[in-house]
């Protein structure tokens, strides 16, 4: 099982950025944690982040036929990329948006994601247990 995790923009300031609603876990740590529970559970991931769009669809271009799953954390691009919503549906990989927070709970412009009508799911509030939970959905057995 090969899982690929993209985590879009801003992401790379966790720790920093508003710790009152991303707490105070930093980019590195968030990493740490997931590629630990994937080693444990045989799950082979590969972590990518970028700030830029283009490079987040490219990526994602890039991971066909090479991953059985894409998780995907878009920042703000959740709420307006056609694109990455686009890139999403090109490659036939089943997806999982997730979130830190919840995205439901903010402001009312974060409330819809054009993201997740591409994905299986959304999972979000649950900080970094949202990225487990999509990994512990892939592993699953029938
Ligand atoms: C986020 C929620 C987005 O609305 C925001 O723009 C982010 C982080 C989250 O993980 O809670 O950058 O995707």
């Amino acid at each position: 099982m090969r899982l690929l995790i993209i985590n879009g923009p801003n992401l790379n300031m966790l720790g920093i950025r508003e710790a009152e609603v991303y707490g105070n876990i930093s980019y590195e740590e968030l990493s740490k944690f997931i590629y630990e529970f994937a080693n444990l559970n045989g799950v082979e991931v590969k972590i990518f982040h970028s700030n830029i769009e283009g490079e987040i669809i490219n990526e994602i271009h890039n991971s066909f036929g090479k991953f059985d799953g894409i998780i995907i954390n878009p920042g703000a691009y959740t709420h307006y990329s056609y694109a990455i919503h686009d890139a999403i549906k090109s490659v036939n990989i089943p997806t999982i948006e997730v979130h830190l927070s919840n995205i439901y709970s903010r402001e009312e412009y974060r409330r819809k994601s054009v993201i997740a009508p591409s994905c299986v799911g959304q999972i979000t509030g649950l900080g970094k247990y949202s990225y487990i939970l999509a990994i512990a959905y892939f592993t699953k057995g029938e």
